[in-house]
């Protein structure tokens, strides 16, 4: 039977939430009345048959990138079905980082793509290790997975290592796909989207995660021209065409683009500087520590980690708290803790994860 569901997504949608809620990937929603926007400007119908053409030169002026690469997408959920789904054919192997986000590996499967892994580790930071890559590439690879920065951990990949995947990459004629939907959680010397590295990088990306904006669903695929049209035209198949109002709300919100940014930023650094004092704290619990990102993937200590389902479970139940279970990215050890909501509630749900670990 053919793969047809993502276990995570469900869960999301119907159990991850509590009064503390520390199962959230994005940062706090921006308000509405906050975006300097006259509504006098919005329409219900316009012209966007193969993209909103202000919103194409937004998202390409925000990535450097010529507009011919950039295709609309609904949130980088759809983008990276559409790239995944224009590259590969039933059979191809595609090879996925370990751990995954779980949406993208459900994607490759219900695309009936040969699935491998190639590892990254936490001794190593989480960091991707290119031999390990080499190691695991074949000539039937047709495309590579990662997401920079990485879900779960927050590891950031730099360019260079990016730059050797793609080396391996075009050794054996394969596309490399970057799902950047946390890349500017970077909020200092933010870097340059990886299209940029040459023609085998395709990229994903939205509006979601960094900038509060999750409901405009405003994501996109960077691709080189002739893989962008085929992506268009198989949108065809999925949304038609985008929702017209969400379009010209979301060029609103690239004008506006650093106001998004800035306004979560100091919530995210707030929040890791309390989970840094945290694991300083707490002996049954460990992460690697990032500079960026939006999420931590925190171990639990061996007695605990056995059973890190009946921990968040207990978690929920009895101290109103929630965190995202390790299982879903293949870590039933770990469990996924969400920063830049609300630093009072982030600090009362590590508060009673600390209660609930004794
Ligand atoms: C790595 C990654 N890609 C894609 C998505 C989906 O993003 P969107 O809400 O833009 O569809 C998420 C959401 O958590 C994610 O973590």
């Amino acid at each position: 039977m053919r793969h047809k569901h993502s276990d995570y997504m469900h869960w999301s949608k119907t159990q991850s939430r509590a009064r503390f809620n520390l199962a959230t990937s994005g940062v706090a929603p921006f308000p509405f009345r906050e975006l300097p926007i006259d509504l006098k400007d919005l329409e219900i119908n316009g012209d966007d048959s193969y993209g909103y053409a202000p919103l194409q030169q937004a998202i390409a002026a925000h990535d450097g990138v010529d507009p011919d690469c950039v295709v609309e997408s609904a949130g980088t959920s759809m983008a990276n079905h559409l790239a995944m789904a224009a590259i590969i054919e039933p059979g191809d192997e595609v090879l996925i980082e370990h751990p995954a986000y779980g949406p993208i590996l459900d994607t490759a499967q219900y695309l009936q793509a040969n699935v491998k892994r190639f590892r990254r580790v936490e001794e190593n930071g989480w960091a991707i290790d290119p031999e390990e890559v080499r190691r695991c590439i074949t000539p039937k690879t047709r495309l590579i997975v990662i997401t920079n920065l990485h879900n779960p951990t927050s590891a950031f990949t730099p360019v260079s290592v990016l730059r050797e995947i793609g080396d391996i990459a075009r050794s054996i004629g394969a596309l490399v796909l970057v799902d950047e939907v946390y890349l500017d959680a970077v909020y200092e010397n933010t870097p340059r989207t990886s299209f940029h590295l040459g023609p085998e990088f395709v990229v994903t990306s939205s509006l979601t995660k960094v900038y509060g904006v999750s409901g405009l669903r405003c994501g996109w695929i960077l691709a080189q021209p002739d893989l962008a049209w085929k992506m268009r035209r198989l949108n065809d198949l999925y949304g038609a065409t985008p929702v017209y109002p969400g379009e010209v709300l979301s060029v609103a919100a690239f004008q506006h683009l650093d106001l998004l940014r800035e306004r979560a930023r100091w919530i995210v650094k707030a929040d890791r500087k309390l989970l840094r004092d945290f694991l300083k704290r707490e002996q049954n619990i460990s992460a690697v520590e990032t500079n960026w990102g939006t999420t931590s993937f925190v171990r639990l200590s061996r007695d605990r980690g056995r059973d890190a389902d009946v921990f968040l479970e207990r978690l929920r139940l009895e101290f109103d708290t929630s965190a995202v279970p390790g299982r879903f990215f293949e870590m039933p050890d770990h469990i996924r803790i969400g920063m830049g909501v609300n630093t009072e509630m982030f600090a009362e749900g590590l508060n009673r994860i600390g209660r609930a670990l004794r």
